[in-house]
């Protein structure tokens, strides 16, 4: 089953452009199963008409489901919950317990497990995804290292409080500190599932994010991050959906500078996601409803399939090389001896001949400086300094 998760920043026109890319597939022939993560809703305001938390048919082929998040994390996390908040409420800390009780990027994960529920139906060829806004997406792609972190520890600390702990807290009525089989087994449990997400997530070979931008410098320059962050974790960006593009006859009068700016947000996504790009124009109208979305869907992609792979390409990778952190760019038709490269903050600019790119670097690099550049087999070789 193939999937594809639409990202971006609030407001940009993430549920719209998924339910459009629902119906485009559609119409291509494939069972398509849209599915809303982000905990707040709005697949059903776009349809204009209610969608809940059990699947709905929306139009020929096209089923529609919005994820209860918070009964999908009550599932997998209430009985770690308890137990930490039990914890804490014994350490006085009743305050900081409810803000502890959510890891942050869980809930996106948690909800995307549905993703392997309809896949388990056999009755679809393609699961398009609204997910929360860029955010909790990058969040979410943090959030296994997170708990594996915390499962390590967690687990340390379960074999030496077992060896130490649990006869002294016997002792003194405090064993809720020492967490029960059935704790730990809930966390195993919620570990094995976030993995299976990530599973999916990573899978190259049927999972692309579609990041959706408006042609504006604040959406812009977040979704950089988000375009890096998704390759950096391994997460294929096969396009992205630049929405609202004035159309030509709006360009005139009122609209003049807006057109002019715009010519230049447009430039700077071209510099900025080397993935191909789909315009979808500024409508006269809000498209709600599945006829102003099969529209929109046939104005972004005309006659191609929305659901086929744009392109296979993972165009930024995270490598080592010994001490070194390696950030490989694709660059075709690139050499080293026009190559122009710095960087500032978080952003790193590479310029070769009319080639220009603004990456975002990953957290872990930035700031470091360049120890070596080099382009070969149209692979951009960054090497930071350990
Ligand atoms: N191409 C377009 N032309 C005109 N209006 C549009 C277009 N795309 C989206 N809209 C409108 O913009 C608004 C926001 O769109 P949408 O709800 O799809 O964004 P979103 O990214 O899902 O927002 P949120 O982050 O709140 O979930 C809606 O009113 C929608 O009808
Ligand atoms: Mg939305």
């Amino acid at each position: 089953m193939r999937v594809l998760l639409h990202t971006g920043k609030g407001g940009v026109g993430k549920t719209s452009l998924s339910l459009a890319t629902a119906l485009g597939a559609a119409k291509h022939g494939h069972r398509v199963f849209v599915l809303s993560t982000d905990s707040a809703h709005n697949l059903g305001d776009v349809l204009g008409r209610p969608v809940g938390a059990r699947p709905v048919e929306v139009a020929e082929r096209v089923t529609a489901q919005e994820v209860d998040v918070l009964s999908e994390l009550d599932r997998s996390w209430s009985q770690i919950q308890d137990w930490l908040r039990e914890l804490l409420q014994k350490r006085g800390d009743d305050l900081v317990a409810d803000e502890l009780l959510v890891f942050p990027g869980m809930e996106e994960l948690v909800a995307l497990r549905a993703v392997r529920e309809v896949e388990a139906t056999g009755d679809y060829d393609v699961c398009v995804v609204d997910c929360a806004p860029t955010g909790s997406t990058l969040r979410m792609l943090r959030f296994p290292d997170v708990l594996r972190i915390f499962m390590e520890n967690f687990f340390d600390w379960k074999r030496k409080a077992a060896r130490l702990l649990r006869p002294v807290a016997m002792r003194v009525g405090a064993d809720v500190f020492v967490p029960s089989d059935e704790v730990f087994a809930a966390f195993e449990r919620l570990y094995s599932e976030v993995e299976d997400v990530r599973q999916i997530l990573m899978d190259n070979d049927r999972t692309s994010a579609r990041l959706v931008v408006n042609p504006a410098r604040v959406v812009v320059d977040e979704t950089r991050r988000s375009f890096a962050y998704l390759n950096l974790y391994g997460v294929a960006t096969d396009a992205v959906l630049i929405n609202r593009v004035l159309p030509t006859e709006a360009k005139g009068g009122y609209f003049a500078r807006w057109a002019k700016r715009e010519q230049l947000e447009l430039a700077e996504i071209e510099q900025s996601f080397p993935v191909p790009r789909f315009q979808a124009p500024l409508l006269r109208t809000e498209p709600i409803g599945v006829d102003a979305l099969g529209a929109l869907a046939e104005a972004t992609f005309g006659d191609r399939d929305p659901a086929q792979f744009f392109t296979r390409a993972r165009p930024i990778r995270l490598t080592k090389r010994g001490e070194q952190t390696v950030l490989e760019i694709e660059l075709v038709n690139a050499d080293s001896n026009e190559l122009e490269i710095s960087v500032r903050g978080d952003l790193l600019y590479v310029r070769v001949r009319d080639i220009q790119r603004r990456i975002c670097v990953p957290d872990s690099v930035a700031g470091r400086s360049i120890a070596s550049a080099e382009i070969s087999d149209g692979v951009l070789r960054v090497a930071f300094e350990a």
